[in-house]
């Protein structure tokens, strides 16, 4: 079972940009998701949630509510609030 690291909100929200990294919260989970804003479906909204958590936003983008759209956030998981 592999474990990660434990980090702060206060840490996740120092990674809000291209150049520091840009990391994200979801259920306890955090994500380095870098990598994934410039292949986004759906632009630069995306960085609307750099720092911070995606639950808001995903709420109202129901688009996210499925089974693929989770699977691709866990490949980027990096820690644990
Ligand atoms: C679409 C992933 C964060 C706004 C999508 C789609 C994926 C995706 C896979 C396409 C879904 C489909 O059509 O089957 C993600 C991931 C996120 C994230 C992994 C976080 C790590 C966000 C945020 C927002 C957002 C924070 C808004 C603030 C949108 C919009 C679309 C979309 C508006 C629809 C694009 C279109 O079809 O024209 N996202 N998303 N996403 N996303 Fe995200």
């Amino acid at each position: 079972v592999p474990t990660f690291p434990v980090y702060s909100q206060e840490e996740v929200a120092k990674h809000r940009t291209l150049a520091d990294g840009v990391w994200v919260t979801y259920k306890g989970g955090v994500y380095d998701i870098t990598d994934f804003v410039a292949v986004h479906p759906g632009g630069d909204k995306i960085l609307l949630a750099a720092g911070g958590a995606l639950e808001p936003f995903w709420a109202l983008y129901a688009v996210h509510n499925q089974e693929h759209v989770l699977e691709i956030l866990s490949g980027y998981k990096v820690g644990e609030l």
